[in-house]
């Protein structure tokens, strides 16, 4: 299998920063898959991974913004990759606009929007439903931006876990595969990856679909020793 590109979510954990690098320090380096550590944006410049994202960003690089951080400011710590559009985010007021300016302002910065879709989707939709969702999502995020460059990832909402993904169903590899392709054929994303409720028995699955290019993890990431079977897979 090639390498595939596995992006650790840590959202809102853990509470300390001791715990953070000891949770960073204890990820292997020399995994068989591309690995980016997404830690909260307080513990970036203290994190020693290779590969660091950011779980967020605000479009503007500098000025009157309280409370918001920069791709100019994740660029000058060598941050290589920020989420953007997150289900948590949208949640709580990100619109596909917003959406669009961050992955624009990451882009500026040379940085690789990794730039989630799939919010409002239930476990009731057909694939057909689900494809409309994206389209609409994607029309939006992407407009103006070179797609080639950026990360989609896959999340389906009914699917995430609210940390601990041994305990929630995830979809299923094949809907997510051709969801891949959907957003590959129709929109050029540069990789496609899913994220929710992957774990160590279903990782594989989503890895071995050839349009899938790797996995935005959640809850998992902050299981070291199954992440690290995870990204060995
Ligand atoms: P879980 O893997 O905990 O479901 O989280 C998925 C996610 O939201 C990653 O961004």
């Amino acid at each position: 299998m090639s390498k595939k590109l596995i992006i650790a979510n840590w959202k809102l954990n853990p509470t300390t920063l001791k715990d953070a690098q000891k949770l960073a320090g204890s990820i292997s380096l020399k995994a068989k898959n591309k690995v980016v550590l997404c830690p909260p944006t307080i513990y970036l410049s203290q994190i020693d991974y290779p590969n660091l994202g950011a779980q967020d960003c605000f479009w503007a690089d500098k000025g009157s913004h309280t409370g918001q951080t920069s791709p100019a400011q994740l660029k000058d710590l060598g941050i290589k990759y920020c989420i953007v559009g997150h289900s948590e985010k949208r949640e709580v007021g990100d619109t596909d606009e917003m959406v669009n300016a961050k992955v624009r302002a990451c882009l500026a910065q040379k940085i690789i929007p990794v730039l989630c879709v799939g919010f409002g989707t239930t476990v009731e939709q057909d694939d057909l439903e689900v494809t409309d969702v994206l389209r609409a999502q994607l029309n939006i995020n992407l407009k103006g931006v070179d797609p080639s460059k950026v990360v989609v990832a896959y999340e389906p909402v009914w699917a995430i876990s609210k940390g601990n993904p041994y305990q929630t169903r995830a979809a299923d590899a094949d809907h997510a595969e051709k969801m891949a392709i959907f957003i590959k054929t129709k929109f050029k994303a540069g990789k496609v990856i899913y994220g929710a409720s992957v774990n160590v028995n279903n990782a594989k699955g989503f890895l071995s679909q050839p349009n899938i290019d790797g996995l935005l993890t959640g809850g998992v990431s902050l299981m070291a020793k199954d992440f690290n079977t995870i990204i060995n897979l």
